[in-house]
């Protein structure tokens, strides 16, 4: 069997990894991949973004199935094109792929399908959107509806705050295209959750909940990032939530997109913030796995991934996914300088030694003609401490992320703290 996987960080050299594990015996490719892939995969010098040739490569190499990663190639059509040549792909197409890529889209579709969330409005001019503004209750949240890495959407504890974001947007285009439209949004109060379920479009497997870390510094302090740690198994996950995200929010929504003619396969993340009641709204739907949740669910799962990404590529029955009891707790080794302006190039040193149940995830890494592994990206490395328990996982992703060193390296030591704090 040969899987080609597309996209270079955390998520992606995740995702090999586990491939790798439950089939040994595949070939494994990765598009453009980074030199942490290039350990269990051959990287194929082809940037995420280059559609057609991302389509020779998976046509030219006979590839049994494509995983596509990252949401700019899925929005771009990249899942269409694959399955136009007869490739079975994991992924949602370009139509579905706008549950992601245009929150305005998604608003509308979790709008019509009774899917709780926080009430919002959507402009596409400064006027009517400052007037909004101006009669809004305070905290408020205002997000450029398209694709901005993560940095679109800026939380405002007052009006003026959230004035000028819309102003930033609108009229100096701080997000080029992605702010052409604007959603202002009610502030939701609770605690974060990410569900994330693997879907043929009609039936969904929720994966293992994960709780990521937005924010750069320890306490939930700083600018905002792509996500600097997560964890899972989450106390906050019960029987009753997933059985509430199921038939409140995902069904639901797959529903509403297939009326839409979108309809959705791959994996479906839901961003769920849980009120003080046990009650999910829905603050974004992602439509690809979550980068870093991906280096703490995989772990988790024994067995049966390669079916089910299989059979949400063709739409069959989804097999059974087993999931693996122990914790998993992964710590982001950002660069310094990120997210801003990561400075790339510092040497890394992994020392050979980590701690048992310690994986290294490579998110931004490459190795220089001379063999040098070096920092190539904000987010540098991931790293997993899997255990029998929350504590022992925390335990060894943080030794491990200690241990590694590269100048300017950042890093949360208190990943997992709300867990910590219930147990
Ligand atoms: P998004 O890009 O929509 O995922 O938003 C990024 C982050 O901003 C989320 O993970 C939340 O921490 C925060 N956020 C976004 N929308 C809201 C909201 N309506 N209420 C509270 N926090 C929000
Ligand atoms: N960790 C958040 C995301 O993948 O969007």
């Amino acid at each position: 069997m040969k899987l080609l996987v597309v996209g270079s960080g955390g998520r992606e050299h995740a995702l090999l990894w586990a491939l790798k594990r439950e089939q040994p015996d595949a070939v494994l490719l990765a598009a453009p991949g980074n030199a942490g892939t290039a350990l269990v995969a051959t990287n194929l010098p082809i940037p995420a973004d280059q559609i057609p040739d991302l389509v020779d490569a998976a046509v030219r190499e006979r590839v049994d199935l494509v995983i596509i990663g990252p949401e700019g190639p899925l929005a771009l059509g990249l899942a269409d094109r694959l399955r136009g040549r007869g490739i079975p792909t994991f992924g949602p197409s370009g139509a579905a792929a706008r549950i992601e890529a245009s929150k305005a889209w998604s608003k509308e579709v979790m709008v019509a399908a009774g899917v709780p969330t926080a009430a919002s409005r959507t402009f596409a001019t400064l006027a009517p959107a400052l007037a909004y503004i101006d009669s809004h209750p305070e905290p408020l949240v205002v997000k450029a509806s398209g694709l901005a890495a993560g940095k679109g959407a800026v939380v405002c504890a007052t009006r003026a705050e959230a004035a000028s974001a819309a102003r930033a947007m609108l009229d100096t285009r701080i997000f080029g295209d992605a702010g052409d439209e604007v959603v202002v949004e009610a502030f939701l109060e609770g605690e974060e959750l990410s569900v994330l379920a693997l879907t043929n479009g009609t039936e969904v497997a929720i994966l293992p909940p994960a709780q990521d870390h937005k924010r750069l510094q320890e306490g939930d302090r700083g600018p905002n990032t792509g996500g600097m740690g997560a964890y899972s198994p989450v106390a906050l996950d019960t029987a009753a939530l997933r059985a509430m995200v199921t038939t409140r929010v995902l069904e639901p929504t797959l529903a509403e997109m297939a009326r839409r003619g979108a309809p959705f396969s791959g994996v479906l993340y839901a961003g769920l913030m849980v009120d003080r009641s046990g009650n999910p709204s829905v603050v974004e739907f992602n439509c690809r796995f979550g980068d870093p949740e991906t280096q703490v669910i995989l772990p988790r799962i024994a067995s049966g991934l390669v079916d089910a990404l299989g059979a949400c590529a063709r739409g069959s029955r989804l097999p059974e996914v087993t999931i693996d009891p122990s914790a998993a707790v992964t710590t982001v080794l950002a660069a310094r300088g990120y997210p801003d302006q990561p400075e790339r190039g510092a040497e890394i040193t992994i020392p050979d030694d980590l701690p048992d149940g310690a994986l290294v995830f490579h998110a931004g890494t490459r190795r220089d003609e001379a063999g040098i592994l070096r920092a190539a990206g904000g987010r540098v490395l991931a790293v997993t401490g899997v255990g029998a328990t929350f504590a022992a996982a925390q335990t060894i992703s943080r030794a491990a992320a200690e241990r590694i060193t590269f100048d300017g390296k950042q890093f949360r030591r208190d990943i997992g703290w709300r867990e910590a704090a219930r147990r």
